[in-house]
């Protein structure tokens, strides 16, 4: 006979056991299920790592939107896609944890142009093509990565600067000073660099354009408010905002009106933005934006056809521009707003 002590001893040793061996079973039901899926996956598709930089904007969400229903299975892909949330240091870790899963490409969207040497060294000696999106880097060794997929953003801040020049002249407006502020994108990036670039090269060409401020706002909505709230206290006699994206836009539009000033066309403000979202083109018909420089999302199917032409074994370009419009009341029509989902 064994004593209640000992029975209630053993039950607990039992139970112990018994839960020990059905984690360490989990856990390796779980790994071999994953290396299972992968291993296939990989047999039969081209399996594609895309490090997104974040979630920021309207913009980002459709060149997102655009990568995953480029990168289907249908279309013969694998799709591991990372959101970044805007740290440069996650972009790293999913590319080197792609490059821990053998991944057949990387695709990454950077948040900044530098400090990506040493990441993407290690890709290329892995023997992973690297292919940038949106954003470019700014890196010595151009072997780095491929090619690159995006906007031109020195000419789209030319195409802005080139704007408002005709708009001044049919104003009657091109001697005058005419007051700027400038709402910049993520610093470091290559849309925030490029866009500056570009609209100071026209810039410079007018004497009578006084800068009066440019500020970082993220190309988000909450900042972009934030930065023109303090624009419109610090200068009373804006002209222009210069918002290097639409979210940014939306955010310092709201800031002028509580401020009870007016923006757009006839307004105390004109307002100048740069994507062309829905939302956005909406405004541009109504004439609460003057202007808005096209920034095209829709890069995964451009994408799609450079890795084609790497499996064909054909020779690609460094880089490759996606087309562009420049967007104002005259050129806005209903089917435009109605054709754009994003
Ligand atoms: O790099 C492209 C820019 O990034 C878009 O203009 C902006 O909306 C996004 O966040």
């Amino acid at each position: 006979m064994f004593k209640k002590s000992d029975v209630i001893s053993r039950l607990i040793f039992v139970l112990f056991a018994a839960i020990l061996f059905l984690m360490v079973l989990g856990g390796r039901l779980f790994t071999n299920i994953e290396e299972d899926v992968y291993v296939s996956e990989e047999e039969n598709r081209i399996v594609v790592g895309v490090s997104q930089l974040g979630s920021e904007s309207g913009w980002r969400t459709a060149n997102t939107e655009s990568v995953q229903n480029a990168f289907t299975q249908e279309n013969g892909y694998f799709l591991i896609f990372n959101n970044a949330r805007q740290k440069q240091e996650n972009q790293i870790k999913a590319i080197r944890s792609f490059i821990s899963q053998r991944v057949d490409y990387i695709v990454f969207a950077p948040v900044v142009e530098t400090g990506w040497e040493t990441v993407l060294q290690e890709a290329k000696e892995a023997g992973i093509p690297v292919i940038l999106m949106d954003r470019k880097v700014d890196v010595t060794d151009k072997s780095l990565y491929v090619t690159c997929v995006g906007s031109d953003f020195v000419e789209e801040g030319q195409r802005a600067g080139r704007w408002l020049e005709k708009d001044l002249a049919r104003r009657g407006m091109d001697e005058r000073t005419v007051n700027i502020v400038i709402l910049k994108g993520t610093q470091g990036s290559s849309s925030q660099i490029g866009r500056t670039i570009g609209f100071s090269v026209v810039a410079a060409n007018h004497g009578n354009w006084n800068i009066l401020e440019q500020e970082y706002a993220d190309f988000t909505s909450a900042k972009g408010r934030e930065v023109m709230e303090v624009f419109l206290r610090k200068h009373p006699d804006i002209d222009v905002v210069i918002s290097q994206n639409d979210d940014m836009t939306f955010g310092a539009i709201e800031a002028i009106r509580d401020s009870g000033r007016t923006v757009g066309i006839g307004g105390d403000i004109t307002i100048i933005s740069f994507d062309a979202v829905n939302t956005a083109l909406k405004m541009v018909s109504r004439g609460d934006i003057n202007v808005d420089i096209e920034c095209n999302p829709n890069q995964g199917e451009y994408i799609s056809q450079v890795i084609e032409m790497l499996e064909d074994g054909q020779e690609v370009e460094s880089q490759y521009y996606v087309e562009e419009d420049v967007f104002t009341i005259e050129n806005v029509t209903r089917e435009l707003i109605e054709q754009r989902n994003y």
